[in-house]
């Protein structure tokens, strides 16, 4: 891309430095490969994520919710955990940030996406219950942190509002197994479902975000219509080498993993969009939980311009040089208020200037501090920070994820390592069965301990 491109939303790839990366030529020549198992797997129905095949039905049911039921509530409390919950987050705090702001009266969107008693007890002996929606998204519709909060918030429903309750209720989950479809059935629970296939990081733009999106009065259909102008030509059957090549999410994808073939194992992501600083965490985990697999992956390291600048971002520049860096910025921000005329000699140089160029010039010089300490650094800059780019932003990223994880040779849709901590978990609650895991248990936590008082 030139300096004089026409594109709005652009990836600098200027300090990308390709010339350390070896095995980049490699992987590029591996496009037709990567290209003939998008298509296999889009014809077999595996990625609905690319593909949105459930989208038209979805957009409907959103427009009925948001004409006749979603107005009936002020709060809405999501209860859901990893992907079933970040993804709404990082769309609450970009476009609906009121809540964390002073002076807030409109809609409040809560969630629960822990197993705090603390927090959970806040919720409910504070939110009053005729006017909540609880929304719980699980896939599975049995992970025990959601389901377990569940379990409770039935009752507080049950017990606040006994006529009412299910209409308080909206459960998003798998539409044929699981716990949570079985008490939709049981109940007559209003229900929208996720689509096979769609893994919980994959999901933030379908009903599981799209819901709160809509409750808080976001601009959804710009998310819809950002994100498919990304992902749909990944899923379009004439995809070839070279149409693969020219997509922006191969080209971050080898990134991706000639950083890792080269000893590049953490990924920052810098956001200069301030209110945009809870993508940083979703993206965390897409990445994290997808490719942190067999010994390989890159970990990735999310921080907030320019908060960060006065926190990690030493050890981003002068720590171990094992950094790389996505650094997401817009072409213009809020202009702020002017700086006042009677500052200390000292300040002279923000005479006449406003409170909103602090950030574009901290951002290009951390920018460049970080290319200069030899952080090879991709820069994703968006000429409007609305819905649409962020729809775009999130497929790009979804699409990187995935296919670095091919790139890598594993599978970027499970998450096998983390069931290993469930299973004892169960075990440890008094699960059936489970018998290797009480036993591991009672070897772990009765052994001889190396513990000292500080
Ligand atoms: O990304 C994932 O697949 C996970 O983080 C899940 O979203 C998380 O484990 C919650 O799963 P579920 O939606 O089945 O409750």
């Amino acid at each position: 891309m030139t300096a004089g491109s026409t594109h709005q939303d652009v990836l600098d790839w200027t300090n990308a430095c390709w010339d350390r990366l070896p095995t980049a030529p490699a992987l590029r020549a591996r496009a037709g490969e990567i290209a003939a198992k998008l298509a296999a797997e889009i014809a077999g129905g595996k990625l609905p994520f690319l593909a949105t095949p459930f989208m038209a039905a979805l957009e409907k049911d959103l427009a009925d919710l948001e004409a006749k039921y979603l107005p009936k509530f002020r709060h809405m409390l999501l209860l859901g955990i990893g992907g079933s919950a970040l993804g709404a987050r990082a769309l609450q705090k970009a476009f609906a940030p009121g809540q964390d702001l002073p002076g807030h009266t409109g809609k409040s969107l809560w969630i629960l996406d822990n197993v705090d008693a603390t927090s959970l007890e806040a919720h409910l002996s504070r939110l009053p219950a005729k006017d909540t929606l609880v929304y719980v998204v699980s896939k599975s519709g049995d992970t025990i942190e959601t389901i377990g909060q569940y379990f409770l918030v039935k009752e507080w429903l049950k017990r606040e509002l006994p006529a009412d309750w299910k209409d308080h209720l909206l459960l998003n989950t798998d539409e044929q197994k699981g716990y949570l479809r079985q008490e939709a059935t049981q109940f007559g629970i209003r229900t929208l479902p996720v689509p096979d296939n769609l893994g919980g990081r994959y999901s933030a733009i379908s009903a599981v975000g799209l819901v709160p999106a809509a409750f808080l009065g976001m601009d959804w259909r710009g998310l819809v219509r950002g994100f498919q102008s990304v992902a749909g030509p990944l899923a379009d059957p004439g995809l070839d080498a070279q149409k693969l090549s020219q997509h922006p999410s191969f080209e971050f994808a080898l990134w991706g993993k000639a950083l890792m073939d080269a000893g590049y194992l953490e990924l920052i992501t810098f956001f200069y969009i301030p209110a945009w600083c809870s993508f940083a965490d979703w993206f965390a985990q897409l990445w994290a939980e997808s490719l942190g697999k067999d010994g390989q992956g890159s970990q990735p390291l999310p921080a907030v311009g320019v908060t960060d600048q006065h926190s990690v971002n030493q050890m981003f520049l002068d720590g171990p040089r094992n950094k790389s860096c996505l650094f997401v910025e817009r072409a213009q921000g809020p202009e702020g208020a002017p700086f006042p005329a009677d500052m200390p000699a000292i300040f002279d140089y923000l005479q006449g200037k406003r409170f909103g160029e602090l950030l574009p010039a901290e951002a290009l010089g951390t920018r460049m501090a970080l290319c200069q300490s030899a952080v090879p650094l991709v820069a994703l800059r968006l000429g409007k920070d609305d819905a649409e780019a962020a729809g775009k932003m999130m497929a790009l990223l979804g699409a990187a994820t995935l296919l670095t994880g091919w790139l890598m040779g594993i599978n970027p849709v499970d998450q096998p390592a983390v069931e290993l901590g469930k299973r004892l978990a169960k075990a440890r609650l008094g699960a059936d069965g489970l018998e290797k895991e009480k036993a591991d248990l009672l070897a772990f936590t009765t052994g001889d301990r190396d513990e000292r008082g500080f």
